[in-house]
């Protein structure tokens, strides 16, 4: 494809990878990271989650955009280099850029394979903007060496991914993100967070009728067999997500229907029937808890959007 600049930081260790799975395996409560959905079929079956009739993040974040493009395109400004962290297809980027008129577009994904794909799909678009993919695991580490230069950024990141960090996590992660505003002065935060809200409607936005958020989420089992050789029976497992109130998070697992195992480098891990594999947890946060997070990872100035329908929050934080 032509236009854009392919970087790749995954970490071209997969004996690594592997030994963290491994270790999340073998543990006494099984668990696999939510970074793992994402294959192909991955990206594909989540496209059709944010289609569903019962899961509103995207569809309520999309209106608060909306609602608000003049306003948080002014608090941004002009000119910025737009780090789109978690690009996915560049969906929601591509109804910022003719708003922000950014100095470059950079999409960082995990998902190697759909940047090259989503850029090349909206590179037409915007002519002149210089396009960048950086294939990373910006959880563990977000290295931009050499692909931003000092002036000011816009660090994206919207969909309320920021939900699969623990509050804990988020602090690090977020403060990571001040680090790098820190050196670039200007540079903000525009972070899109779900609100805490009835249980009722959390329950069904992670367990969807369909049984999309099911596929979903057994494919990931797929997706490790095909990766790294594992042999998960892929029938021998049930989706299981649910809003814990006490927790104020979804959690995702993946329980045994039967009693099964699966082998990894000539060792076995079995699972007993209802035991289960944690795969997700997407926490949700009341307004003045998620200020308080971005307080914490040090941001000072903060400002706020609340979407048309309510439960879902747009900061944007220096
Ligand atoms: C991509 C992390 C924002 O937590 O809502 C959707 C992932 N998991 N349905 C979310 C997801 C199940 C999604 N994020």
């Amino acid at each position: 494809m032509d236009g854009a600049r392919i970087i790749d930081r995954l970490r071209p260790d997969a004996e690594g990878e592997r030994q963290d799975l491994v270790e999340g395996l073998f543990a006494s409560h099984a668990r696999i990271s939510p970074k793992y959905f994402y294959d192909e079929m991955g990206c594909a079956l989540y496209g059709a989650i944010c289609r569903l009739d019962e899961y509103y993040p995207t569809r309520t974040e999309i209106a608060l955009f909306q609602a608000n493009r003049d306003e948080i395109a002014k608090a941004i400004g002009p000119g910025r280099q737009f780090v789109d962290l978690g690009a996915g297809d560049c969906g929601k980027a591509q109804g910022w850029i003719p708003f922000l008129a950014p100095r470059r577009y950079v999409a960082v994904d995990i998902a190697a394979h759909e940047i090259g794909k989503s850029l090349a799909r909206i590179a037409p678009d915007f002519p002149g903007l210089p396009l960048v993919g950086l294939a990373t695991d910006f959880t563990h580490a977000l290295d931009l060496e050499g692909v931003l230069d000092g002036s000011p950024a816009l660090f994206f990141y919207p969909g309320s991914s920021i939900g699969n960090f623990t509050p804990k996590e988020a602090v690090r992660f977020l403060s990571c993100i001040k680090g790098q505003c820190a050196t670039r002065p200007g540079s903000t935060l525009l972070v899109g967070v779900d609100g805490k809200k009835d249980k009722a409607l959390l329950d069904a936005a992670y367990d969807d009728a369909l049984g999309v958020t099911a596929a979903f989420n057994l494919n990931v089992l797929r997706h490790l067999n095909a990766r790294h050789g594992f042999d998960f029976d892929v029938a021998a497992f049930r989706h299981v997500g649910f809003y814990d109130e006490g927790e104020g998070r979804i959690e995702m697992h993946l329980e045994a229907r039967r009693d099964t195992a699966v082998h990894v480098d000539g060792r076995e891990r079995a699972f007993l029937a209802g035991e289960r594999i944690h795969t997700e947890n997407s926490y949700k946060y009341h307004a003045a808890e998620f200020e308080a997070i971005l307080g914490e990872a040090g941001f000072a100035t903060i400002r706020r959007w609340d979407a048309p329908a309510g439960g879902y929050f747009v900061f944007h934080a220096a």
